[in-house]
């Protein structure tokens, strides 16, 4: 059998649509090796959203072209996602990277399957981009990468265009899906004994199908569904979260009391120049109600440092904000210009080494914080799904508590994919420690 192997930089829709390619592949009779370099067809699924990933994707390819330049390499090589959506990308591509055979983008996964078999008939390169399609993709069978748990597209693209972003340039246009297509595809994977979905969408808040249905709708049908016991969403922009959204919280059983919610920064001036059409005082008020509702929600964000322009007083103001919030964690992140977007292009760019200072202080209070929220679990017992065997030892798995803490669980039998409760023995920063009840 033909084998093939997939390299996913990047975020969780990124993580999907891999998926999506491994369900194809296998649909033409592919399967899965574990060593890139065993593989006939090689994909690389990229991401831009900062410049970190850029470079580690050019560097991997380069491995390949070194293979390929002593002949050691026959096997095909794809790249795809948010990367060859630039056009600097594919100039880039078509120049230094001639060699590799198949292109696709974010909005033409649809016909990887075509493009190789063409590849593999033909012996010519395939290229497929498309910038703006208006087009919902048809979701096919993915090939999961869990069982016991599945994500779910809802919306595909980013109108909200925030100044330091490429997202609405790689990924094109909003487009939600029908809300009775995501229905049914999460009882199907119910069904197929799914028990946690995680909904997906730039900004799921927008959800809104041709009949008017809404992401609290969507979320109220989705809770009806026998056999599902968890329901998570990613991610949602302050701007458009509702009450009706909240109210969720107080009303549907299976929705996860955790909320990601990128706030960016926490001064006002600073996201007004960010674009995010919310300022400090509406995300606070935002959060004292989903307290209000929900009082043991946990909360998680993502956080610019270095955004041209900021001064120490808006740093600050970032500062205090994590400290009112009380966030159970943060995904922190240096400000990186990204070519084409309008922040790029601001002339007060902030210099290195203050970047690099902010994000140290940042990530000390962050951290802070979260061993604060950790050490609440401290000797409590806790519903945790269980994902994985941990890598350390053969009797250690880890899974996620409904406020998505990450629980490494000493357990005597494999319980890999069951919900199953955990008496928390040490609290950390970065996970939690517990035993099987
Ligand atoms: N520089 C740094 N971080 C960025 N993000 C998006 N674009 C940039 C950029 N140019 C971060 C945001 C976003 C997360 C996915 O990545 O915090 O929420
Ligand atoms: Fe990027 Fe803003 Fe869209 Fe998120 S909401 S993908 S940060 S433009």
């Amino acid at each position: 059998m033909k084998k093939y192997h997939i390299i996913t930089f990047g975020c969780q829709m990124n993580e999907h649509d891999s998926e999506n390619v491994a369900g194809m592949l296998e649909g033409m009779g592919y399967e899965l090796s574990e060593d890139p370099y065993k593989a006939d067809v090689v994909v690389f699924n990229t991401c831009s959203v900062r410049e970190h990933a850029d470079k580690r994707f050019y560097g991997m390819l380069g491995q390949f072209k070194k293979r390929r330049d002593e002949s050691k390499d026959t096997r095909i090589v794809c790249v795809c996602g948010c990367m060859p959506q630039q056009p600097r990308v594919q100039e880039e591509i078509k120049k230094s990277f001639a060699w590799v055979d198949v292109v696709f983008g974010t909005q033409t996964i649809g016909e990887f399957p075509r493009l190789l078999n063409d590849r593999i008939t033909t012996g010519k390169k395939q290229f497929s981009i498309t910038a703006n399609s208006t087009v919902v993709p048809d979701e096919k069978d993915s090939k999961r990468l869990h069982k016991h748990k599945a994500l779910v597209n809802i919306t595909y693209g980013c109108n909200n265009f925030c100044t330091y972003c490429i997202v609405p340039y790689t990924r094109g246009r909003e487009k939600s899906r029908s809300f009775f297509d995501v229905v049914n595809e999460v009882k199907k994977l119910a069904a197929d004994g799914v028990i946690e979905v995680m909904l997906l969408g730039q900004n799921v808040n927008s959800f809104i199908d041709d009949e008017g249905n809404t992401f609290p709708a969507l979320v109220r049908e989705i809770n009806k569904i026998n056999g599902l016991e968890r329901i998570r969403f990613m991610t949602s922009n302050p701007k458009d979260l509702s009450e009706d959204l909240i109210d969720c919280y107080r009303t549907c059983d299976k929705l996860c009391k955790h909320i990601h919610l990128p706030v960016q920064s926490g001064s006002s001036s600073v996201l007004k120049r960010m674009n995010r059409r919310y300022d400090r005082e509406k995300y606070i008020d935002i959060i004292d109600k989903l307290k209000e509702a929900c009082p043991e929600i946990a909360i998680t964000t993502d956080i610019i440092v270095g955004f041209p322009g900021e001064s120490e007083e808006e740093f600050k103001d970032t500062l205090s904000l994590v400290e009112y919030v009380g966030y159970d964690s943060a995904f922190t992140f240096i400000y990186s210009p990204r070519e084409g977007t309008p922040a790029a292009g601001f002339n007060d760019q902030i210099p290195y080494d203050v970047k690099h200072e902010r994000f140290e202080r940042l990530n000390e209070i962050v951290n802070n914080c979260s061993l604060k929220k950790n050490e609440k679990l401290s000797d409590k017992t806790v519903k945790v799904l269980v994902d994985g065997a941990s890598s350390k030892d053969d009797k250690s798995y880890s899974g996620r508590t409904d406020g998505f803490k990450l629980v490494n669980i000493s357990s005597g039998r494999d319980i890999i994919g069951q919900l199953v409760d955990v008496k928390i023995t040490d609290c950390k920063t970065f996970s939690i420690d517990g035993i099987l009840v």
